[in-house]
């Protein structure tokens, strides 16, 4: 993974592949963020006027390299657009944008110094998250390990030995590690990770950062009556798994329950998925990667909370053995479900795990879950949707996501949607209700496994988790470990003490 450091060193005089400054759109034409004015003095005051001749705007997105002039040591200068110009401060999320657009376009280079904003600690954060997040590369299964990321990127800061500066960067280097590290979870292809795989490398990291990690197998989970993951993973030769993963502080302020969706691949079922619907399946497990990486993320940095992690983990295929529609399954504590539809899965093996965190008594559950494509028919491919059986927890987690950069919007419960789902002629409810505002029917759903007088929020992450488009910002294709930031912001602000 790419090294990040901090250093006070001159623009002028540090050794570097490339250096990275920001520029913007001003009334006038474009002007060059702060951070630059070494760069700039290099060109004698000419930089903004020559990356203009080569076409430079400061859009968003936009990467010009232009060689070095002899006083600087770096062997080229990388202006990277900001968008409209900031009268004061620029927004984090332009330059969480802006420096992993330069990471980006910094591939294959050895060593790259940024000069971009980093005059606060919260700017120093986001350049740094920003860097490493571009950087990423998932090089697993091409032959040479594909496109080496840039090796080194060294924030120039006037702040470093400032405590709450390397704080910051130290921040940045978790959060971006263990997105990195969900991301991988998430690309890596469904024939080489399946449940009892995912439980594996979830009890190897967790050892690794002194976590608590239990697994229940398909014996334990018979054994227990988890009858919505043994149900899903009924049609797989990959066995369903139940992962605790505990994170305690001695002196938390609040007890989390964070749960994921894990399924490992979604093929459907016997409610098989057809073509062009199935390619992605990958991803139907980014909701426990990003609960594994939030509470790691909440060990590495000491938050005073409490957080157990659910990875309700397993493979939705079809076969001879395959939970038919129409089969009505026991779940977790009690309540029959008649499966209609084999493809809403995600909500079988969550209903399991949601009942089972609530026997801890946590003050919040929090699930996080691609769970249905009518949330992305709502919001698009790059916002989440957040539900909850409480206004303020719900508003609470959207602005959390805001805050972060990540894009999320509030969507509602509405009670007449409840009755579809209750009319299963044989059983308590149906795994399927209405069509019309099938995400929210399926919000639904899970609100009926959460425990009396318990907060609890749902995540519908089915748009956001996985990139298909081409790559913008610190976004890259593929898995994009969505939901981690919010997480972690929830918890740091349940040890901060905060309400709801
Ligand atoms: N994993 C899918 C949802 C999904 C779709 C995630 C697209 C990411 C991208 C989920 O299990 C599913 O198949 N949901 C069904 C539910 C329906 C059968 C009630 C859906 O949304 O079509
Ligand atoms: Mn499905
Ligand atoms: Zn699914």
């Amino acid at each position: 993974m790419t090294a990040l450091s901090v250093s006070t060193s001159s623009a002028a005089s540090l050794r570097a592949d490339a250096l990275v400054i920001g520029v913007a759109k001003g009334p006038k034409g474009i002007v060059l963020a702060p951070g630059a004015e070494a760069v700039s003095e290099a060109f004698e005051g000419k930089l903004a006027e020559i990356l203009s001749t080569l076409g430079a705007t400061g859009a968003e997105g936009e990467a010009v390299k232009v060689p070095s002039p002899a006083g600087l040591k770096a062997a080229l200068v990388l202006a990277v657009g900001l968008g409209d110009a900031a009268e004061g401060s620029y927004e984090l999320e332009a330059l969480r944008r802006a420096a992993g657009v330069a990471a980006r376009a910094l591939a294959g280079s050895k060593k790259a110094a940024l000069a971009l904003p980093a005059e606060s600690a919260e700017e120093t954060e986001a350049v740094a998250l920003g860097g490493l997040l571009g950087a990423y590369a998932f090089g697993t299964y091409k032959s040479g390990g594909g496109k080496e990321p840039v090796g080194e990127l060294i924030l120039l800061s006037t702040r470093k030995g400032s405590k709450d500066a390397k704080a910051a960067v130290e921040r940045a280097l978790v959060v971006g590690e263990e997105m990195n590290r969900a991301r991988d979870l998430v690309n890596t292809a469904p024939n080489d990770l399946n449940p009892k795989g995912f439980a594996a490398i979830a009890q190897a990291a967790g050892k690794e950062h002194g976590l608590k990690v239990e697994v229940l197998d398909e014996k334990a989970l018979l054994k227990g009556g988890f009858g919505g993951l043994l149900g899903v993973g009924n049609g797989s030769t990959n066995p369903p798994r139940l992962v605790k993963v505990a994170y305690t502080h001695p002196k938390a302020k609040a007890s989390l329950a964070f749960v994921g969706k894990g399924i490992t691949y979604d093929s459907g079922g016997i409610s098989l998925k057809p073509a062009g619907h199935n390619e992605t399946m990958k991803c139907d497990m980014a909701g426990a990667a990003a609960v594994f990486a939030a509470v790691v993320s909440a060990k590495r940095l000491g938050l005073a909370v409490n957080i157990t992690g659910w990875l309700a983990l397993a493979e939705n295929m079809p076969s001879g053995s395959a939970t038919r529609p129409g089969d009505v399954l026991r779940m977790y504590g009690g309540k029959t479900v008649e499966v209609l539809n084999t493809d809403a899965e995600g909500r079988l093996v969550l209903a399991d795990a949601i009942v089972r965190a609530g026997e801890e008594k946590p003050d919040v559950i929090v699930d996080v879950a691609t769970l249905t494509g009518a949330m992305m028919l709502a919001l698009g491919s790059r916002t989440f949707g957040v539900m909850a059986n409480n206004d303020e927890l719900r508003s609470t987690l959207h602005t959390a996501s805001g805050e972060v950069g990540e894009q999320s919007w509030p969507m509602p419960l509405p009670p007449e949607l409840r009755k579809g789902m209750t009319e299963s002629t044989i059983a308590d409810l149906a795994n399927m209700g209405e069509r019309m505002g099938g995400g929210l029917v399926a919000g639904l759903f899970l609100k009926e496994f959460v425990a009396e007088g318990t907060d609890w929020a749902h995540l519908d992450i089915a748009g956001p988790a996985f990139h298909e488009g081409a790559p913008f910002g610190y976004t890259p294709k593929g898995g994009t470990a969505t939901a981690v930031r919010t997480l972690v912001r929830f918890a740091e602000q349940k040890a901060a003490g905060g309400k709801a």
